[in-house]
């Protein structure tokens, strides 16, 4: 699944309802589709406010699925992360005047089962999560 739409803080709930539907046929319960969309919310929300600074832009979100694990991937072409590791500190904000806690990544890594970014100055930022989603037994239905 592929999506691309405007950097508007309107289209953060779309994008987190887009991958919500699509993860919804590997059955997730609720608070695994719920850990999902607030990751995605996370991302989302950095692609427009850091990555693109409000400003214009696109932002991509894919996703795929391998067997019961879902990938994500959530991309923008904005101004990167000089320095990763710092920005990935929990706590860490550039913009401590917007009151921003700068726990996005904390966030991210904390719902899901792997976080991986990829960013240059100037080019952009990748973010790559996944996700198993536990299959439920007969009795847990
Ligand atoms: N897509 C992005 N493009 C450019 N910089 C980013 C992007 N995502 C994160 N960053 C940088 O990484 C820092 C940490 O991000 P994180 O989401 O953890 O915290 P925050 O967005 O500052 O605060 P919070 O998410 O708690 O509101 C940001 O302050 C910003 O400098
Ligand atoms: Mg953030």
């Amino acid at each position: 699944m592929k999506l691309e739409f405007a950097s508007k803080s309107t289209n953060e709930s779309f994008a987190r309802v887009v991958v919500a539907a699509f993860a919804a046929q590997l059955d997730p319960t609720l608070e695994e589709l719920s850990d999902i969309k607030t990751a995605v919310s996370e991302a989302v929300t950095n692609a427009i406010i850091h990555g693109y600074e409000y400003g214009e832009g696109i932002i991509t979100v894919e996703c795929s699925i391998y067997e019961s694990i879902i990938e994500i991937e959530i991309s923008d072409s904005g101004k990167g992360i000089g320095d990763l590791k710092e920005a990935m500190e929990p706590f860490f904000t550039s913009k401590p005047n917007l009151e921003r806690s700068g726990m996005g990544f904390t966030v991210m890594e904390t719902f899901m089962d792997s976080l991986e970014v990829e960013s240059m100055e100037g080019k952009g930022t990748v973010i790559k999560m996944s996700k198993r989603i536990r299959e439920l037994s007969d009795k847990e239905r």
